[in-house]
């Protein structure tokens, strides 16, 4: 798999171990050393006998703001992790943090910087940064967020947004607001039910506003540019279901939260919330862009969440590298792409409250590091992001598991657990971290042929024979996976939860090179669907003919 030292000219095509402009003496000794780490790791699956049988000192088990980060399983070991470590810092990981967390320009296709660390610092460390309209933003919307949800005239929130503007605010709503409603609060009773829509199908809305009262609701609008087709479609929908029951209802219940206030105002919405363009959308939800999330778990409940995510970020700024969890997590994500070549990584949380943190990932680390090109617009000759994928455990378990465990594409698993749950019954609670650990472990473990061989199974075709079943049951193992654990599924959890998976993203993108902030390629297929609607509300035929066939077949 990995070419030897007199290949290195390749090497620096297939592997970011070389930096782009790094060809000096202790550039190569390390990118040697990590070669010969592959080499040793892969032979005879030497990672996995490790694994099966380390210590509690050889694992990697960290305890940081609130989790647990096992990735004991993982094909890496202390060797690698220090050379690893190592190059990330030859490469000057150190450096590209704190000069993004100092507000330089990391985002340099936009020439914005990249701060939304800030955005949960407290207010003392905002002040002494110069940053107290941030601290003066923060409690005005978490103040508008307890009046919504204590205003008895107010029984629903429907949020519109899409992409950062939906999948964060939507998460935490789904994470935390049934906590929130069973007891920990007292006000929950009274608490807005919140609603979202944000596919540019209308359908979405439809189903929401169908059965409610406008007089009930309060409307709230997120997006960083105002400018979204799909948020201004319902919008615009929304405007005139609100406006049709009574003349300006929808300019009384409607909020924007935008970095495009005038755009926002030209629209009708004259109470406004703004935030910084150097935050970028996948980023936002700890701005007032958490609104609706603020009205679901309370003023006290979103600062713990800003606390929480706060916590990590500072062992993130402040630890030692080799003990830096979104640090060495990060490094693995790059040893997992370039190393060990693995396309997808799958992300299972077994809390059905959590169901929505695939999809939330998906923009988190697909966005960022989906490119193709260095911070310099030149091409990168080895792979960047792979696709993160996954559902709710244990549903998972009864759908693609199969393929995790049998299938021809090892793909290393993240699990995540919650330790204590919010319902009383703790035996159903062990059965559902037992299958998360157990799962761990088969992935890891696998069975073999003679292992399954000597099992007695009832032969449902009599003309087999025990070994021909038993190679449809034996597992190949050597599957990596790391667990993750919360003690509890709370906002201080979840915000650090959060936290590490951002910082973890910066640093795989930093190490492979690219720009982490933009979103160039969401851009193209924008432009071209502008085209083919103007074309669809027109007479002239669109230039591509397939396309052109679609048109006339649609009818639309
Ligand atoms: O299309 C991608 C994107 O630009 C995301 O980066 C962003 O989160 C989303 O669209 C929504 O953008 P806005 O908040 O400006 O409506």
């Amino acid at each position: 798999m990995f070419m030897n030292r007199k290949s290195s000219t390749n090497l620096t095509k297939s592997a970011p171990w070389f930096g782009a402009d790094d060809m000096s003496d202790s550039g190569k000794t390390i990118a040697q050393k990590l070669q010969a780490h592959a080499q040793r790791l892969n032979e005879g699956q030497s990672w996995v006998k490790a694994a099966l049988g380390a210590t509690p000192a050889q694992s990697f088990l960290r305890e940081v703001a609130g989790l647990r980060v096992d990735a004991s399983r993982q094909p890496w070991d202390q060797a690698l992790r220090r050379d690893l470590t190592t190059w990330s810092l030859q490469r000057g990981l150190d450096t590209f943090r704190n000069a993004q967390f100092a507000g330089e320009q990391v985002n340099r296709s936009e020439a914005r910087a990249a701060r939304h660390c800030l955005l949960r610092a407290p207010d003392h460390v905002l002040n002494a940064k110069h940053q107290s309209a941030l601290a003066a933003t923060r409690l005005r919307f978490l103040e508008v967020a307890d009046k919504i949800r204590q205003d008895p005239n107010i029984k629903h929130v429907i949020h519109i947004g899409i992409g950062g503007s939906d999948l964060g605010p939507r998460l935490l709503v789904q994470a935390l607001s049934s906590i929130h409603a069973s007891g920990l609060d007292a006000r929950a009773a009274k608490q807005p039910d919140i609603h979202f829509a944000g596919n540019g199908d209308l359908h979405e809305l439809e189903a929401v506003i169908a059965r409610l009262n406008p007089y009930d609701v309060q409307i709230v609008l997120c997006s960083k540019s105002f400018s979204t087709a799909e948020t201004l479609v319902n919008a615009e929908r929304l405007k005139a279901w609100m406006n049709n029951e009574s003349q300006d209802l929808f300019k009384a219940r409607s909020i924007a939260i935008t970095a495009n206030i005038k755009a926002a105002q030209a629209f009708g919405v004259s109470d406004c919330f703004d935030f910084p363009d150097w935050v970028g959308g996948r980023f936002s939800l700890w701005s007032p862009i958490g609104l609706s999330a603020a009205v679901a778990i309370g003023s006290e409940g979103f600062k713990s969440l800003l606390n929480g995510a706060w916590d990590m970020d500072r062992h993130w700024l402040e630890s030692d590298p080799y003990e830096n969890l979104p640090w060495q997590l990060g490094l693995l994500d790059v040893w997992h792409r370039n190393a060990m070549h693995y396309n997808t990584r799958c992300v299972v949380p077994y809390d059905a409250r959590l169901s929505r943190f695939p999809a939330y990932l998906q923009q988190l680390e697909m966005e960022s590091n989906g490119k193709s090109v260095d911070q310099a617009g030149r091409a990168i000759h080895h792979a960047s992001a792979g696709l993160v994928w996954g559902e709710p455990g244990t549903n998972a378990q009864h759908s693609f598991f199969q393929w995790l465990h049998q299938g021809t594409e090892p793909t290393p698993v993240e699990f995540i657990m919650i330790e204590r749950p919010d319902h009383s019954d703790h035996a159903a609670h062990r059965k559902l971290l037992a299958n998360a650990l157990g799962q761990s472990l088969a992935l890891l473990k696998g069975k073999s042929l003679d292992q399954a061989s000597a099992e007695s199974v009832k032969l449902a075709n009599p003309s087999w024979s025990r070994e021909q079943l038993a190679a449809h049951r034996t597992f190949q193992g050597g599957r990596a996976s790391t667990i993750i654990s919360l003690n509890r599924l709370d906002p201080s959890s979840l915000g650090a939860l959060i936290s590490l998976f951002e910082h973890r993203v910066e640093v795989a993108g930093f190490l492979w090179g690219i720009n982490s902030f933009d979103q160039w390629g969401v851009e193209l297929g924008k432009e071209l669907a502008i085209d083919i609607e103007n074309h669809m509300n027109s007479s002239q035929i669109h230039p591509d003919p397939q396309t052109a066939l679609w048109i006339k077949l649609l009818e639309v």
